[in-house]
Protein backbone atom coordinates (compact mmCIF):
# COMPACT_ATOMS: atom_id res chain seq x y z
CA UNK A 1 0.00 0.00 0.00
CA UNK A 2 1.15 3.50 -1.11
CA UNK A 3 1.61 5.91 1.62
CA UNK A 4 1.84 9.62 2.14
CA UNK A 5 2.74 11.17 5.54
CA UNK A 6 3.76 14.98 5.49
CA UNK A 7 4.98 16.17 8.90
CA UNK A 8 6.58 19.54 10.29
CA UNK A 9 10.62 19.32 9.57
CA UNK A 10 11.20 20.68 12.86
CA UNK A 11 8.20 18.55 14.91
CA UNK A 12 8.05 14.79 13.41
CA UNK A 13 4.69 14.56 15.64
CA UNK A 14 3.26 16.97 13.98
CA UNK A 15 1.44 15.14 11.16
CA UNK A 16 -0.40 17.43 8.59
CA UNK A 17 -1.20 14.47 6.07
CA UNK A 18 -1.63 10.85 6.60
CA UNK A 19 -2.94 9.21 3.72
CA UNK A 20 -3.13 5.98 1.40
CA UNK A 21 -5.41 7.35 -1.23
CA UNK A 22 -3.63 7.23 -4.30
CA UNK A 23 -5.44 10.26 -5.75
CA UNK A 24 -4.57 12.82 -3.19
CA UNK A 25 -0.96 11.25 -2.74
CA UNK A 26 -1.14 12.19 -6.40
CA UNK A 27 -2.48 15.66 -5.81
CA UNK A 28 -0.07 16.41 -3.04
CA UNK A 29 3.08 15.22 -4.69
CA UNK A 30 2.36 17.13 -7.95
CA UNK A 31 1.37 20.56 -5.66
CA UNK A 32 5.08 20.09 -4.19
CA UNK A 33 7.04 19.60 -7.73
CA UNK A 34 7.05 15.97 -6.87
CA UNK A 35 6.71 13.34 -10.03
CA UNK A 36 4.51 10.70 -9.18
CA UNK A 37 3.36 7.69 -11.30
CA UNK A 38 1.74 4.05 -10.96
CA UNK A 39 2.31 1.47 -13.66
CA UNK A 40 0.54 -1.88 -13.79
CA UNK A 41 1.88 -4.30 -12.15
CA UNK A 42 4.23 -7.16 -13.79
CA UNK A 43 2.03 -10.17 -14.24
CA UNK A 44 3.79 -13.46 -13.30
CA UNK A 45 6.32 -11.76 -11.51
CA UNK A 46 8.33 -13.61 -8.75
CA UNK A 47 11.60 -13.30 -6.57
CA UNK A 48 13.70 -15.00 -9.56
CA UNK A 49 12.20 -13.32 -12.00
CA UNK A 50 15.54 -12.45 -14.71
CA UNK A 51 15.99 -8.75 -15.03
CA UNK A 52 16.69 -9.01 -18.14
CA UNK A 53 13.06 -10.28 -18.19
CA UNK A 54 11.88 -6.71 -15.82
CA UNK A 55 13.66 -4.48 -18.23
CA UNK A 56 11.86 -6.06 -21.39
CA UNK A 57 8.35 -6.32 -19.95
CA UNK A 58 8.48 -2.41 -18.82
CA UNK A 59 10.37 -1.72 -22.20
CA UNK A 60 7.13 0.59 -23.42
CA UNK A 61 6.85 2.49 -20.42
CA UNK A 62 10.55 2.96 -19.99
CA UNK A 63 10.97 4.24 -23.60
CA UNK A 64 7.98 6.70 -22.42
CA UNK A 65 9.40 8.34 -19.84
CA UNK A 66 13.02 8.57 -21.65
CA UNK A 67 11.27 9.92 -25.02
CA UNK A 68 14.26 12.79 -24.29
CA UNK A 69 16.84 10.78 -23.96
CA UNK A 70 18.33 12.12 -21.03
CA UNK A 71 18.54 8.99 -18.95
CA UNK A 72 21.96 7.60 -20.49
CA UNK A 73 21.83 4.72 -17.72
CA UNK A 74 19.56 2.60 -16.94
CA UNK A 75 19.55 -0.43 -14.75
CA UNK A 76 17.28 -2.83 -11.83
CA UNK A 77 18.65 -2.58 -8.13
CA UNK A 78 17.49 -5.90 -6.57
CA UNK A 79 17.56 -5.97 -2.49
CA UNK A 80 15.73 -9.15 -1.62
CA UNK A 81 16.25 -11.70 1.90
CA UNK A 82 18.57 -14.19 1.13
CA UNK A 83 17.97 -16.70 3.80
CA UNK A 84 20.44 -19.07 2.95
CA UNK A 85 22.96 -16.45 4.19
CA UNK A 86 23.79 -16.51 7.38
CA UNK A 87 25.37 -12.18 7.36
CA UNK A 88 22.34 -11.62 5.34
CA UNK A 89 21.07 -9.40 7.95
CA UNK A 90 24.03 -7.69 8.82
CA UNK A 91 24.99 -6.99 4.56
CA UNK A 92 21.21 -5.39 4.70
CA UNK A 93 21.65 -3.25 7.98
CA UNK A 94 25.13 -1.82 6.55
CA UNK A 95 23.58 -0.82 2.96
CA UNK A 96 20.17 0.29 4.28
CA UNK A 97 22.28 2.19 6.76
CA UNK A 98 23.95 4.48 3.73
CA UNK A 99 20.75 5.97 2.63
CA UNK A 100 20.00 6.80 6.01
CA UNK A 101 21.67 10.08 5.87
CA UNK A 102 20.06 13.04 4.40
CA UNK A 103 21.76 13.94 1.12
CA UNK A 104 21.06 15.16 -2.39
CA UNK A 105 22.37 14.65 -6.21
CA UNK A 106 23.15 16.97 -9.05
CA UNK A 107 20.48 15.15 -11.30
CA UNK A 108 17.31 13.93 -10.21
CA UNK A 109 16.97 10.06 -8.51
CA UNK A 110 14.07 8.34 -10.15
CA UNK A 111 13.36 4.76 -9.14
CA UNK A 112 10.53 2.63 -10.35
CA UNK A 113 9.68 -0.08 -7.86
CA UNK A 114 8.86 -3.45 -9.81
CA UNK A 115 7.81 -5.26 -6.42
CA UNK A 116 8.65 -4.88 -2.68
CA UNK A 117 8.70 -1.31 -0.84
CA UNK A 118 10.87 1.25 0.26
CA UNK A 119 10.50 4.91 1.74
CA UNK A 120 11.49 8.28 0.27
CA UNK A 121 11.58 11.21 2.42
CA UNK A 122 12.08 14.79 0.69
CA UNK A 123 13.37 17.91 3.22
CA UNK A 124 11.06 20.23 1.43
CA UNK A 125 11.24 22.90 4.30
CA UNK A 126 9.43 23.58 6.27
CA UNK A 127 8.30 19.84 5.75
CA UNK A 128 9.47 16.22 5.62
CA UNK A 129 7.51 14.33 2.73
CA UNK A 130 7.24 10.63 3.53
CA UNK A 131 6.44 8.60 0.43
CA UNK A 132 6.56 4.46 1.07
CA UNK A 133 6.45 3.33 -2.40
CA UNK A 134 5.20 0.22 -2.94
CA UNK A 135 5.35 -2.14 -6.45
CA UNK A 136 4.26 -0.19 -9.58
CA UNK A 137 5.60 3.16 -7.65
CA UNK A 138 7.25 5.57 -9.63
CA UNK A 139 9.40 8.67 -8.41
CA UNK A 140 11.24 11.08 -9.17
CA UNK A 141 13.31 13.19 -6.51
CA UNK A 142 14.01 16.51 -7.66
CA UNK A 143 17.86 17.23 -8.52
CA UNK A 144 19.04 19.50 -5.16
CA UNK A 145 16.23 18.33 -2.95
CA UNK A 146 17.67 17.07 0.77
CA UNK A 147 16.15 13.47 0.72
CA UNK A 148 16.88 10.10 2.59
CA UNK A 149 15.51 6.95 1.76
CA UNK A 150 14.50 3.81 4.27
CA UNK A 151 14.34 0.17 3.06
CA UNK A 152 13.86 -1.39 6.21
CA UNK A 153 15.10 -3.60 8.44
CA UNK A 154 14.22 -6.21 5.82
CA UNK A 155 15.23 -4.79 2.83
CA UNK A 156 12.95 -6.06 -0.02
CA UNK A 157 12.54 -4.39 -3.06
CA UNK A 158 13.29 -4.54 -6.85
CA UNK A 159 13.79 -1.37 -8.93
CA UNK A 160 14.45 0.43 -12.02
CA UNK A 161 16.65 3.39 -11.42
CA UNK A 162 17.50 5.92 -14.25
CA UNK A 163 20.33 7.99 -14.59
CA UNK A 164 21.87 10.53 -16.91
CA UNK A 165 25.16 10.18 -15.78
CA UNK A 166 27.01 7.32 -14.88
CA UNK A 167 27.58 8.80 -11.33
CA UNK A 168 24.21 10.67 -10.56
CA UNK A 169 23.87 8.15 -7.80
CA UNK A 170 26.67 9.64 -5.75
CA UNK A 171 25.06 11.47 -3.08
CA UNK A 172 26.30 15.46 -1.41
CA UNK A 173 25.76 14.68 2.26
CA UNK A 174 24.26 17.40 4.23
CA UNK A 175 25.91 15.92 7.57
CA UNK A 176 22.20 17.14 9.21
CA UNK A 177 21.27 14.18 11.27
CA UNK A 178 17.29 14.18 10.64
CA UNK A 179 16.61 11.33 9.50
CA UNK A 180 17.01 10.15 13.02
CA UNK A 181 14.01 11.99 14.49
CA UNK A 182 11.78 10.75 11.55
CA UNK A 183 9.90 7.15 11.76
CA UNK A 184 11.31 4.67 9.98
CA UNK A 185 9.91 2.80 7.41
CA UNK A 186 8.80 -0.07 9.56
CA UNK A 187 7.49 2.28 12.08
CA UNK A 188 5.18 4.58 8.99
CA UNK A 189 3.64 1.40 7.97
CA UNK A 190 3.11 -0.51 11.15
CA UNK A 191 1.67 3.73 12.66
FE1 LIG B 1 19.41 9.77 -3.02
Amino acid sequence: MTLLQIMADSDAAEVRVRTDNAEVIGTELARRGIAFDHWPAMPGLEATTPTADILAHYRGRVADLNADGRYKFIDVIRLQPDEGDPDWAAKAAEVRGKFLAEHRHAEDEVRFFVTGRGCFYLHLEPEVVAVVCEGGDLLSVPAGTRHWFDMGVRPDFVAIRFFEEQEGWIGDFTGDPIGQRFPSLDQLVAA
